[in-house]
């Protein structure tokens, strides 16, 4: 299981340093929550304060975009060194193009589900992303409850990718904790982002490494 933790949770003044302690202390990605006040009900950061902190790590950069019309910024979420692009199916951008558009940057495309939102709706695009994205939350904030229901459209992709004789990688995001991970595990989620759990620990490391031996 890889643990990306969430920089949402982090401590924004010194967002380079938090990086530097995240990959030191064994994070497999690095994942930065971009939201627009309209998509979701918060609003966070963009492309250029990720472009100022890419240097602090060599590890993947998971940028989700909580944004209503993604395809229009891909190409500054590239250019700020982002590795994988997600966006959300409930976005009003076409999904299709915006998939092509990060391809053509050299950037992996990944798709996200809301919880309202079926397994069905990622699936028509499965054979096109490198990522599929369950919300466990709704988005929007971090420290919000685990929703252990939405473990069931993991199943359905996944079962989904064997029927299809692919394999994508299934993320889930929000409230991932000791004590739910191990039903993310068994559910066969390959990456858990985790904002509150990791962040909040007093060892870092040891939370990652929990996360990752109970998972
Ligand atoms: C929610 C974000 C998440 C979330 C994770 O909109 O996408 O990345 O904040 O934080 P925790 O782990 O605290 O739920
Ligand atoms: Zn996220």
């Amino acid at each position: 299981m890889k643990i990306a933790p969430s920089l949402l949770s982090c401590d924004f003044s010194k967002m380079g340093d938090e990086i530097i302690r995240m990959d030191k202390s064994g994070a497999d990605w690095m994942h930065l929550d971009v939201m627009d006040g309209h998509f979701v009900p918060n609003i966070t950061f963009g492309a250029p304060v990720i472009k100022a902190v890419r240097k602090y790590t060599k590890k993947p950069f998971d940028v989700h975009l909580m944004i209503s019309d993604p395809l229009k910024y891909i190409d500054n979420f590239a250019d700020a060194g982002a590795d994988i692009i997600t966006f959300h199916v409930e976005c009003s951008s076409d999904i299709g193009k915006t998939i092509e558009k990060i391809k053509s940057r050299g950037v992996k495309p990944g798709l996200v589900i809301k919880p309202g939102t079926p397994a069905s709706a990622v699936v028509p695009f499965l054979n096109k992303i490198n990522l599929a994205v369950v919300m466990t939350v709704e988005p929007g904030f971090g420290g919000q409850s685990f929703m252990p229901d939405m473990l069931l459209k993991v199943k359905e992709i996944k079962n989904e990718c064997v029927r299809l004789g692919i394999d994508v990688p299934v993320e889930i995001d929000g409230g991932v904790c000791e004590k739910t991970i191990a039903l993310a595990g068994r559910a066969g989620v390959d990456v858990c982002v985790a904002g509150t759990a990791v962040f909040k620990a007093d060892d870092t490391a040891l939370a990652i490494n929990r996360l990752k031996s109970l998972a």
